[in-house]
């Protein structure tokens, strides 16, 4: 398995690994894949990585830019995806230390939204007052490469729909 950036010749295959990643997650919008291709066409993907294994794309993780209040240079990461049989592989841990590697050389720091179990492995935590209004704020998490706490809404890049 190896980590590589997406060609465009992958975005089927890309939105495919979404889809069905996305269908056994309770929580899921079922808008995952039409933000991913608006974030593409704003050419708005900081980073947007593949594994691949033995020619087929298997997971699937997003970067874009975000803001923490007025504070610029946040990697947003999401989704992230798996293909189902490839599940507890280490593809995701994969996918994520290639992301969080890349984003230590250009940005402040990674912030996501996601399930505080799972990506505390990575050193992902909350932060009082790191917030996205209408979300838990457990699942709201970041990692600060410069070490100081961040305050403030995670502004998120209009793709995703949220009313910020
Ligand atoms: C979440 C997801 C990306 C993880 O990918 P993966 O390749 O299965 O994960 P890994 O094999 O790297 O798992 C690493 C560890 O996390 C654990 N883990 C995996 N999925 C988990 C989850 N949803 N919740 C809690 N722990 C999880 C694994 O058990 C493993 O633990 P271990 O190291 O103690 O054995 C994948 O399951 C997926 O696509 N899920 C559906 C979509 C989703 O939830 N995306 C994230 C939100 S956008």
């Amino acid at each position: 398995m190896k980590i590589r950036n997406e060609k465009t010749a992958d975005i089927p295959a890309i939105e495919q690994v979404i889809t069905d990643a996305m269908r056994l997650l309770a929580q899921a919008t079922g808008t995952e894949v039409a933000i991913v291709a608006r974030l593409r066409e704003a050419n708005a993907l900081s980073l947007s990585l593949v594994a691949e294994e033995g020619g087929d794309v298997i997971g699937y993780l997003a970067v874009s830019s975000a803001q923490v209040g007025k504070q610029d240079g946040w990697g947003l990461i999401g989704p992230v995806a798996v293909a189902p049989a490839h599940r507890l592989n280490g593809v995701g841990s994969a996918l994520m230390c290639e992301a969080l590697h890349r984003l230590r050389e250009t940005s402040r720091g990674a912030a996501l939204v996601g399930d505080p179990i799972y990506y505390a492995r990575f050193g992902f935590r909350a932060y009082p007052g790191l917030v996205v209004p209408g979300c838990p704020p457990e699942v709201v998490q970041a990692i600060p490469f410069d070490g100081a706490e961040p305050c403030g809404e995670l502004i998120h890049h209009p793709a995703f729909g949220l009313d910020q």
